[in-house]
């Protein structure tokens, strides 16, 4: 219980001394204990001060009675109460700390004093001493403080009693003054204590600070920033140990953008290669197998009309329909491989034309909407790679979405074309996504995204359908027969899509 409160005591104060700079900690401390020390020595020196006071006025009190006592012996004597009253005065204009001096005789009559016109009565009666006593000394509290009164008997008493009162007005001046001279200096030493400790923290902070510095530059992706070893010191040390961990981050930096450079490139190489090469295969099936089939087909029509048996021509006739169904597979494989209406029309007929052919072929409805894109073409590269995007996502809402709907957005806003791609299906974990290296369409999603300095963001949650966001910026040249020029350019940099 009693720990547990300690614990909590120092968590709560390393709290609070952590929360604050270490030129403040230092600065604190510093002038904390000159402070402590100025106020010590200051409260010491004033009890000692005090004391040896006190005594030196209490003995100088005895000493001027008993000296006025000795001088007014003879005067009391003879009566001279003229000489009686110039002693008096003489003595307090002797000394500045007596306040007053008279004296009595043997029944308590004044026989001369200092106070001029009017005599405190009740200042008679304040002390006594008795004719055997050496002499007696109280303090009286007064309207001016505090008054050593000192009684002395003159000749025994035989002859009266002279007081004398002394001020403690004086002592408490040279109390005050030595004070203030003590705080003078207090105050002296913590200035130039916080100067001194000001510039201490000046010195051991600057590197640090310039090391938070150099590592929020780091932060930021500055690797370059590098801190100066300012002393040989634990603080140089760690800068040196800093620079060298800079050092290698920007080594590290430099081969992973090389290794990413090298890899947009071949990455770019074979999507080029596998577009030139579906193209060629297109071109060969429309070209070459589909005329030989229509040639068969035109031949096997010719057969047709010429054959007499009825058996013949019901073999011939079915010959002729599993043709026409090759020929029609031919051409759906051609235009599957690269539809040529992407070349000749653009981007949004040949979505239209792709997504038309989805349509018949699968349960799942899609529909596509276009805005801001009137007649013009786009740069081919980009076109090749929006249709394949859109081709892999509806092929991935086909096979893995159940879903019953799914929508196609492609919009050109801020010289930037978006596309998006939305299901109604069950939706997956996109956190999931990209650690099994058999699924590649995602992939290529973002790898062609990316070659052409776009993006791709994808929302899914199991169970709420699917969102392919893909961002592509436009690079705003004049076109017009530049899309040609593009379109000519393609293989060897539109394949790059
Ligand atoms: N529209 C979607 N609805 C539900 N799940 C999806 C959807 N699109 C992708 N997925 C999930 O993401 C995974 C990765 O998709 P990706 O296209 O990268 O690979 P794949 O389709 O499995 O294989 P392939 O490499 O042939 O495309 C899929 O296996 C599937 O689980
Ligand atoms: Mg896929």
């Amino acid at each position: 219980m009693e720990s547990g409160r300690r614990h909590r005591f120092s968590r709560r104060f390393w709290a609070w001394a952590g929360a604050v700079s270490i030129r403040t900690k230092v600065l604190g401390i510093v002038l904390a204990l000159v402070i402590m020390l100025g106020m010590g020595v200051t409260i010491q020196v004033r009890a000692a001060l005090l004391s040896t006071l006190t005594e030196r006025l209490q003995a100088q009190g005895i000493s001027i009675a008993r000296d006025v006592a000795a001088r007014s012996t003879d005067l009391i004597l003879v009566n001279d109460l003229y000489a009686l009253h110039q002693l008096a005065l003489e003595t307090q204009a002797n000394n500045a700390d007596v306040r007053y001096v008279f004296v009595l005789d043997t029944e308590g009559r004044i026989l001369a004093h200092t106070f001029g016109e009017g005599f405190p009565m009740d200042l008679l009666d304040a002390n006594t001493v008795g004719p055997e006593e050496h002499h007696r000394g109280v303090w009286l509290r007064t309207d001016e403080g505090l008054i050593w009164d000192v009684a002395v008997p003159v000749f025994e008493g035989q002859a009266g009693v002279v007081r004398v009162g002394l001020s403690e007005r004086g002592m408490r001046q040279t109390m005050r003054a030595i004070t203030s001279q003590m705080l003078l200096t207090t105050g002296l030493v913590s200035a130039v204590g916080t100067a001194a400790a000001g510039l201490l923290t000046w010195i051991l902070t600057r590197p640090i600070l310039s090391l938070v510095d150099a590592a929020k530059a780091v932060e930021r992706g500055d690797l370059t920033r590098r801190v100066e070893r300012w002393a040989d010191d634990e603080i140089g040390d760690l800068a040196e140990a800093f620079n060298a961990m800079t050092e290698s981050l920007e080594r590290a930096a430099q081969e992973r953008a090389e290794r990413d450079e090298l890899r947009a490139r071949y990455v770019s190489g074979v999507i080029a290669a596998q577009e030139e090469e579906r193209k060629r295969i297109a071109r060969e099936l429309h070209d070459g197998t589909s005329q030989t089939l229509t040639s068969l087909l035109v031949g096997l029509r010719t057969l047709e009309g010429t054959c007499v048996r009825e058996e013949s021509r019901q073999q011939l006739e079915d010959l002729r329909r599993v043709a026409v169904q090759t020929l029609e597979e031919v051409h759906d494989l051609a235009l599957r491989l690269r539809p040529s209406v992407l070349d000749d029309l653009g981007l949004p007929a040949a979505l239209g034309r792709h997504i038309s052919e989805y349509n018949q072929r699968h349960s799942v409805k899609a529909d596509l909407v276009v805005h801001g894109l009137g007649e013009e073409r786009l740069p081919a590269p980009v076109e090749t790679a929006l249709y394949r995007i859109v081709q892999e996502a509806l092929t991935n809402v086909v096979r893995h979405a159940r879903a019953r709907h799914a929508s196609v957005l492609l919009e050109k806003r801020d010289g930037c074309l978006r596309v998006v791609v939305e299901d109604d299906g069950q939706g997956f974990d996109v956190s999931t996504v990209g650690r099994d290296s058999r699924h590649l369409g995602l992939y290529g999603i973002r790898e062609r995204a990316e070659l052409l300095g776009g993006s791709v963001k994808i929302e899914s949650e199991p169970g709420r359908g699917t969102s392919v966001f893909v961002e592509i910026p436009l690079d705003e040249s004049p076109s017009g027969d530049g899309a040609e020029t593009e379109r000519e350019r393609a293989p060897e940099k539109g394949g790059a899509a």
